[in-house]
C-alpha cells in the first residue's frame, strides 16, 4: 500500500512542486475507503457514479493541498486566498460524502426509544417526528448540497441546517452526527426532479447504529466543553 509521503511526492511530483521555496507540507494525502451500500433504493450506476464523485474529490482534495505547500505565503495571498477556498471546498465534500455513505442503506434500519440518539433529538426538538420535519425541510431548503445535523458547541444542542455546494452556510463549532447528500449527481438518475422522494428513501435507511456512535462522541464533546 502507498504510504502518505509516497503520495504526497507523486502528487508534488506532478504539479512541479519539487523544487518549490517552502518546508511547508500540509498535504493531506487523503485516501479513499470503501463502503458497500446495499440499499435498492440508489440504482448500481447511481451508486457507481457516486463513489467516483467521492474519488475525485479526494484527488483533488490531495493535489490543492500539496500546490498550498508551493506558493509563497509571504507575498501572494491572492493565490493563497484561492487554494485555500478550493481546499476547504474539497476538505468538506470527502468529509461529508464518508459521513454519508456510512450513515445510509441499513435496510433494516430502526431506531428504538431507549438510544440516546433518539433521546437528544426528543429533547433539542421537542419530539423525533419534528426533527425528522426539520430535518427534511432542510434537505429541501438546499439548492445543490447537504442536509446535517450536528451538535453545536455554542448552544450546547443538536441543530440541523443545510450546507450550500460543499462549504456555504456551515455554521461554527459543530460536530456532524447525520448528513444526507441533497446534490442532483446522487438522485437525478433513479428520482429525476422528485428530491422528496429521494429524501424521503434515503431516511427509511438511515444507519442508527452508526449515528449513534456519533451522538455518542458528541456527548464527550459536550461534557468538555461545559
Ligand atoms: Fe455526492
Amino acid at each position: 500500500m502507498i504510504t502518505k509521503e509516497e503520495l504526497t511526492a507523486g502528487i508534488r511530483r506532478d504539479l512541479n512542486l519539487e523544487d518549490a521555496e517552502t518546508d511547508i507540507n500540509e498535504s493531506y494525502a487523503a485516501v479513499p475507503k470503501k463502503y458497500d451500500l446495499n440499499t435498492e433504493l440508489l440504482s448500481t450506476k447511481a451508486k457507481h457514479a457516486h463513489k467516483e464523485i467521492y474519488q475525485n474529490h479526494i484527488e483533488k482534495l490531495n493535489r490543492v493541498s500539496a500546490e498550498q505547500d508551493g506558493v509563497n505565503r509571504q507575498e501572494d495571498f491572492a493565490r493563497y486566498h484561492d487554494l485555500k477556498k478550493r481546499e476547504i471546498f474539497e476538505l468538506n465534500a470527502v468529509y461529508l460524502h464518508e459521513l454519508f455513505f456510512a450513515n445510509i442503506s441499513d435496510v433494516h434500519s430502526e431506531i428504538t426509544m431507549d438510544t440516546l440518539t433518539f433521546m437528544r433529538l426528543e429533547r433539542d426538538f421537542g419530539n423525533f417526528d419534528s426533527w425528522q420535519y426539520d430535518f427534511v425541510a432542510n434537505a429541501m431548503s438546499s439548492t445543490s448540497g447537504w442536509a446535517v445535523c450536528a451538535y453545536s458547541t455554542f448552544l450546547q444542542r443538536y441543530i440541523n441546517f443545510f450546507v450550500d455546494g460543499n462549504d456555504g452556510c456551515i455554521p461554527v463549532g459543530c460536530y456532524p452526527v447525520i448528513a444526507i447528500d441533497v446534490w442532483e449527481h446522487v438522485y437525478f438518475r433513479d428520482y429525476l426532479d422528485d428530491k422528496k422522494s429521494y429524501v424521503y428513501a434515503m431516511m427509511k435507511e438511515l444507519q442508527w447504529d452508526v449515528i449513534e456512535e456519533r451522538f455518542k462522541r458528541a456527548e464527550k464533546i459536550a461534557g468538555a466543553m461545559r
